[in-house]
């Protein structure tokens, strides 16, 4: 008989994994718990993220002959959407389950699924890609984490390569409560510093409640 997800169990869990300070680990918990079932997974749309959908109207790839990479790729759509508009891409999730999840979502995928840790990158991936797409991994990650987590992006791209980097925004005074810990323009800077140029930047409110930043970087 398949197993049923059992939501209170795998709460207890992730609670007590914050409670040892554990703010990696605790993904793998929801999505092996999840038992495939993306409703337990709180921020899975098991479709193209919203809003990358929308800005991919607005600005259309064309993937052909380029590399791309997806940080925290979750269950697979973003980077199966990306191969769909001819980039070869990378995606990787520091959970197994989320990539052995994606890899059975999308089985006649040409995305490279991958298990890493976004602190601890193959050195190999510096400067190998044209496009990166970061959307909530760094702000599911606590403040202490942060500057590590935007120091990771920049040496991925290559030079000319572009990043599109979509979080939940706020003021830099106020604390965030997280998990997720909405990130401050000021915060952003260290993207900056490590050589890449702001192409674009959208500050909104999204379903007229949550603020989002929505920015383009080049390298
Ligand atoms: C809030 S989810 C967002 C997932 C996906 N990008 C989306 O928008 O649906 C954050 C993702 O980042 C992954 N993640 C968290 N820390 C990570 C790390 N250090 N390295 C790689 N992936 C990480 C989690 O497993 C999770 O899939």
């Amino acid at each position: 008989m398949t197993q049923q997800p059992d939501p209170q169990k795998i709460r207890a869990k992730i609670n007590q994994q914050w409670q040892d300070g554990d703010f990696t680990g605790w993904f793998e918990t929801l999505y092996s718990g999840a038992q495939q079932n993306p409703d337990i997974v709180p921020w899975a749309h098991a479709s193209v993220h919203p809003l990358f959908t929308d800005w991919l109207e607005q600005n259309p790839l064309d993937g052909t002959g380029k590399r791309a990479l997806v940080l925290g790729s979750g269950l697979g759509d973003d980077a199966n959407k990306l191969a769909d508009l001819g980039f070869d891409v990378t995606a990787f999730d520091i959970s197994e389950s989320a990539i052995a999840w994606s890899k059975q979502r999308f089985p006649d995928t040409s995305v490279n699924y991958q298990v890493a840790d976004l602190f601890n990158l193959p050195t190999a991936w510096h400067g190998q890609f044209d496009f990166v797409l970061e959307i909530f991994t760094v702000q599911s990650l606590p403040l202490s984490l942060r500057d590590d987590a935007l120091k990771a992006i920049p040496p991925l791209l290559n030079t000319g390569g572009q990043l599109l980097f979509i979080c939940l925004g706020r003021e830099h005074e106020d604390t965030p409560q997280g998990p997720p810990w909405a990130i401050s323009r000021e915060e952003l800077k260290q993207l900056e510093t490590d050589g890449l140029h702001i192409q674009n930047a959208e500050d909104f409110l999204q379903n007229n409640t949550s603020r989002r930043f929505r920015i383009v970087y080049r390298k």
